[in-house]
């Protein structure tokens, strides 16, 4: 990954200004968190282009093989109190799926609270951790995982897709040439494109914008329609996954802090916090 390249296609104040890239590395967020202990500035970025020990959410690992992927940490140090911090993860699933409409002209859709969905199955998931510092504001490790260029997952994960594969479902040649990096042998150049790095580049630019909405009130007030417009679960019926049981709703929108509004069969509207639950949609892993 070409991280000059990057840097030249930001159109940034403070994120991704800072770029710290390693071919190989157990996890970015682990990276990142060990450079914000070092008082590494808000805004660095932490990219590889493989990772040994991706971590998922709920203590899941998070397949991230060599070249095919966007494995990406950026550092957030929000003076907010604790419970703003976790809807950060709704704003980051905004601007990556405009990044990534950008850049291929795919429409993704958000699966509540944060993962992208193209043709019902996952092509980015977010994991953000929020860490305490005493005596000083906490920081925040926002890390982005997005299936690029796989051409097939494991077995044992059946939702994963990527923007590959979608692009290919759609004949979009023209693209999926996009994401192949060719060597132009007789002149040792690199001449194809690698779409990661446009992907990083516009994600930057269309987080640090979002952000700064959301720092304005604080909440997902200002952005709270952009992001009902891209939910999946909007007025789908969903199955919640608490921990004293699961039960059937239809989503109808977010709240102001992020949390996943679902009419129960009793048609009282419940209030549903991702940090307690998860839901599923009733017909497949989106819908
Ligand atoms: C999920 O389970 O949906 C969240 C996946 C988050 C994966 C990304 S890849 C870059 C960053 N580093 C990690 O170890 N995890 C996140």
């Amino acid at each position: 990954m070409d991280t000059g390249k990057i840097s030249k296609d930001i159109q940034t104040q403070w994120a991704g200004r800072s770029i710290a890239f390693f071919e190989e590395i157990d996890s970015t967020n682990i990276m990142a968190g060990a450079l914000a202990e070092q008082g590494a500035p808000e805004g660095t970025l932490v990219l590889a282009d493989h990772q040994t020990g991706g971590k998922g959410r709920r203590g899941r690992q998070w397949f991230s093989p060599a070249g095919t992927g966007i494995w990406m940490t950026l550092l957030l140090r929000p003076e907010l109190s604790p419970e703003r911090i976790s809807a950060i993860t709704l704003v980051a699933a905004l601007s990556v799926g405009k990044a990534i409409h950008q850049v291929t002209g795919l429409d993704t859709g958000i699966k509540w609270p944060n993962d992208l969905v193209v043709d019902g199955k996952k092509v980015c998931g977010i994991l953000t951790e929020m860490r305490f510092v005493p005596g000083s504001s906490p920081y925040v490790l926002l890390g982005i995982g997005i299936n690029v260029n796989q051409t097939e997952f494991p077995a044992d994960l059946p939702h994963a897709y990527s923007l590959r594969m979608a692009l290919e479902k759609r004949g979009v040649s023209d693209q999926v040439g996009l994401l192949e990096r060719r060597r132009d042998t007789d002149r040792m150049t690199i001449t194809g494109e690698d779409i990661r790095e446009r992907i990083i580049a516009a994600f930057c630019t269309y987080f640090e914008n979002d952000y700064e909405t959301y720092l304005q009130s604080g909440d997902m007030r200002l952005l709270k329609r952009e992001y009902e417009e891209n939910l999946t679960n909007l007025n789908r019926e969903v199955q919640v996954l608490a921990p004293s049981g699961s039960w059937l709703g239809v989503a109808e929108g977010i709240s102001d802090t992020g949390d996943l509004l679902v009419r129960d069969e009793a048609g009282v509207l419940q209030t549903v916090n991702s940090g307690e639950v998860s839901v599923r949609g009733v017909y497949g892993y989106a819908e």
